[in-house]
């Protein structure tokens, strides 16, 4: 029999460096939450774990986020340190043999492999735990690594307890650990908090276990940059980019050409399919799937979408929550808003918004206009400066135009309205009463023509 594997994730703290109101691992980068991403990470690796996470500093909102990722909760009600956090989540983990990996949710770069790795060491090995550092450049900021002769580890000191000389060792402690749970759970009360700042380190379980006799070893992971714990919105921000600048080497190696690949932003769940291109400066974000033979133009914004095959977003462009079927070109400097429905082949141009719209195939609104609330059949034509009057002050309605109608430049349909299939409606019109099929309907002021009027008038002057 397997014994049992519990992962347990760190998120109660308030991450002060980062000046914010909103608690550290919520602050989002390349597109998800950093919590999301240590999640991912630990999912999935064998024997299938249990993941508890353990919340404190707005723990609803980091509840409601991960709820339907499938995970538990233990709540650490004060933030008194790591130790402190894991011994917050000992009821929750039971029963208490077997494994037990903590990892901080502020380290969002954590490949699953290398987790897996850390759980296969400690199995193989008689240690009573394994940890995983990194030689770092400049290691300020992080607990040090102690070795001893025969490498294995003796100590973690944290930055502000460290001599001269430990400041100068280069392996850090990347805060992600593999225990031995009987022994973790054995020795956690013996944790003081006797530091400046009077928390429960967990890094003093490497002292403690070693006091007991008990061996602790480390595993050494030579990509750095996996193991970087975000502090500050500095770190954020690097970390965003490495994020970004994977997920557009992965597009680029599938198929999709990015120009200038350092401009834009593309989310992590992000699908493109092959012989797309990507100009400068597009962000690409949330659930958004893009199919082949696309076009997304210069500094467009693409959110929660769908676009089907050979689709051309021309630049500045908005799209959100909408769904574009194939050969339809849209932009420059259109908005789609949400909800969104837009046919094969039609053509939506600029300064054109649409709101909650279904549009049909081939259908064309080439110039300034907003269609919010309408269902538009196929191939209408919608005429510069249209307008659909949806809002009352109240109440929405809804604007139906049949397939084949010619909407005039300039017309005003005050909803709720029905233009009939084939119908014409002549330029400046406002149309408030329904129009049968094939019908021209006209709702403007006559125009009056006064011969000589102005040359009379130029001469009184
Ligand atoms: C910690 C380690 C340090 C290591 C570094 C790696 C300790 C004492 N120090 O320092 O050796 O080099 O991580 O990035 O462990 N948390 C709680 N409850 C608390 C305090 C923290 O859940 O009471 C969570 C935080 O939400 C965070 C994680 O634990 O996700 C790490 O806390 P943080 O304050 O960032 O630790 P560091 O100072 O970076
Ligand atoms: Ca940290």
């Amino acid at each position: 029999m397997t014994s049992p594997l519990s992962v347990v994730i760190l998120a109660a703290g308030l991450g002060t460096r980062m000046k914010s109101k909103r608690a550290k691992v919520l602050h989002r980068a390349g597109g998800l939450t950093l919590i999301e991403h240590v999640v991912r990470a630990a999912q999935g690796i064998t024997p299938a774990e249990r993941i508890t996470v353990v919340v404190g500093h707005q723990a609803v909102e980091v509840q409601a986020l991960l709820e339907p990722l499938g995970v538990r909760f233990a709540e650490q009600k004060e933030q008194k340190g790591t130790g402190h956090a894991v011994m917050s989540c000992r009821a929750a983990l039971r029963p208490e043999g077997g494994l037990v990996v903590v990892v901080y949710g502020d380290c969002p770069l954590l490949a699953r492999a290398t987790l897996q790795e850390l759980v296969q060491r400690q199995k193989e090995s008689a240690a009573a735990a394994t940890l995983i550092t990194t030689r770092l450049e400049d290691p300020s900021g992080y607990g040090r690594v102690v070795f001893g002769d025969r490498g294995e580890v003796q100590a973690i000191v944290e930055q502000k307890a460290a001599t001269p000389e430990q400041l100068s060792i280069q392996y850090i402690n990347s805060g992600i650990y593999c225990f031995r749970a009987k022994l973790l759970w054995k020795h956690i009360a013996e944790i003081r908090p006797d530091n400046p700042a009077h928390e429960y380190y967990l890094t003093d379980m490497v002292e403690i276990l070693n006091r007991a006799g008990q061996k602790v070893q480390a595993m050494e992971v030579l990509n750095s940059n996996e193991l970087v714990g975000i502090n500050t919105r500095v770190e954020l921000a690097e970390v965003d980019r490495l994020l970004r600048e994977r997920k557009a080497r992965d597009l680029m190696l599938g198929g999709v050409t990015i120009e200038k690949p350092e401009t834009v932003s593309i989310d992590g769940d992000v699908c493109i399919g092959p012989d797309s291109v990507v100009e400068p400066f597009a962000q690409i974000l949330g659930k958004t799937g893009i199919g082949p033979d696309c076009r997304i133009g210069a500094c467009s914004i693409i959110q929660n979408s769908n676009l089907a095959s050979g689709v051309e977003v021309a630049p500045f462009t908005f799209i959100a929550d909408s769904e574009i079927e194939t050969g339809t070109r849209i932009g420059p400097f259109a908005r789609l808003r949400a909800g969104n429905r837009v046919g094969p082949n039609a053509h939506i141009g600029n300064f054109v918004e649409l709101k909650n719209t279904q549009f049909g195939a081939g259908a064309k609104a080439n110039h300034l206009a907003y269609l919010g609330d309408s269902e538009i059949g196929e191939k209408v034509n919608i005429g510069a400066g249209t307008i659909t009057c949806n809002y009352d002050g109240t109440n929405k309605h809804r604007t139906k135009i049949g397939k084949d109608v010619f909407v005039g430049s300039n017309s005003t349909l005050v909803a709720p309205i029905e233009l009939g299939d084939g119908s014409y409606i002549g330029a400046g019109s406002v149309i408030t009463d329904p129009v049968p099929p094939d019908a021209l309907a006209l709702g403007r002021a006559r125009q009056v023509v006064k011969e000589g009027w102005a040359a009379k008038k130029r001469k009184k002057k």
